[in-house]
């Protein structure tokens, strides 16, 4: 098959991949230098970091298999991928308890000042009286987008003594079932936004999500609280969460999704020294993306498989219609 891997993909995927098939790799690169790589293509490999756009596939006449490397899929023309009949694959499990651990560990960071103790530390400044942090047990935890990483971060969370309180979009009977017996229990956006001491946001990015965090939302939170934002940049109005933490209504955000992502970029917010800022590392784990690379070449070693049984049966069905006809002549 001949493959595009448009993101970073583990090393020994790419060796096991190349095995077998014409791979050609490239990262992270803009969509316009990808159009030039991609029209004999047959399969695309990628994460978050490149847009796949219509007019890309456009230009891949043969395109066939794409594989989602990940869970989002807001750089992604689904509507296009389903129209033209493109493969879809999307390998979402992995990076839940990658993301989720992440999500702990900026909390950790907001609630014992961690970043501005090794800020202090490496100019010689012993902070030590000014640097009281504050517990997480005992806290509020508010998840926006209980799904499978919001879940599994109110499971984790409370685990340490914190209190999860969490909203999700498909609030099915049975879904709020599971989360309580997961712990976790379940009440509107603006209910979780007034009752948490942290909030921490899993919603995809799509047309109901987008700006979803802004000022309003914000001003809903309880003042002193910190914000978490581990789902895409475009869900947090970054403008009005600078003023929340300039005015000091939240007391403090970490961010691992921007607005602007990509080398070179400098979010306003690195000017406040109460921001955590991660360059989308979530799903950055050795483990979660061992087993992602699993999955990649499982899926393309499937998929093949699959075309060419499909291949052989329409082989088999195009002899036997021919041997027909040849006996219908012969008669
Ligand atoms: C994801 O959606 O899976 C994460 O944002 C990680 C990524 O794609 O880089």
């Amino acid at each position: 098959m001949r493959i595009l891997v448009a993101s970073r993909l583990e090393q020994s995927a790419i060796r096991q991949l190349q095995e077998n098939h014409d791979v050609i790799c490239t990262f992270d690169q803009p969509t316009r230098d990808l159009s030039s790589l991609i029209p004999d293509r047959e399969a695309v490999v990628f994460r978050s970091g490149v847009e796949i756009t219509r007019a890309l596939m456009d230009c891949a006449p043969d395109l066939k298999l794409l594989v989602r490397a990940g869970c989002g899929l807001d750089n992604l023309d689904c509507e296009y991928v389903r129209k033209r009949g493109i493969v879809l694959r999307r390998i979402s499990e992995p990076a839940a308890q990658a993301v989720a651990e992440m999500a702990l560990a900026l909390m950790f960071a907001l609630a014992r000042n961690i970043r501005q103790a090794d800020a202090m530390l490496r100019h010689g400044q012993w902070a030590k009286e000014t640097l009281e942090g504050h517990l997480l047990a005992g806290k509020v935890l508010g998840i926006v987008g209980a799904g499978n990483i919001g879940s599994r971060l109110g499971v984790l969370a409370s685990t340490m003594g914190m209190e999860p309180i969490g909203c999700i979009a498909d609030s099915t009977p049975a879904v709020v079932q599971t989360l309580r017996e997961k712990g976790i229990k379940v009440a509107d956006f603006h209910t979780v936004l007034a009752a948490a001491d942290f909030v921490s946001v899993h919603v995809p990015l799509n047309d109901s999500t987008r700006n979803l965090i802004n000022g309003r939302a914000l001003s809903l939170m309880k003042k002193g609280s910190y914000l978490i934002n581990l789902a895409r940049g475009g869900v947090v109005d970054e403008t009005a969460l600078y003023a929340a933490l300039a005015t000091g209504r939240l007391c403090g955000a970490a961010l691992d999704v921007h607005e602007h992502e990509g080398q070179g970029q400098i979010s306003p917010l690195a000017q406040l020294s109460n921001v955590v800022l991660t360059p989308h590392i979530g799903a950055s784990t050795v483990e979660t993306q061992q087993q992602i690379g699993v999955r990649v070449v499982e899926i393309i070693e499937a998929f093949v498989q699959q075309s060419k049984t499909i291949a052989r049966r329409e082989a088999d069905i195009r002899v036997t219609t021919g041997a027909l006809s040849n006996e219908m002549v012969r008669i």
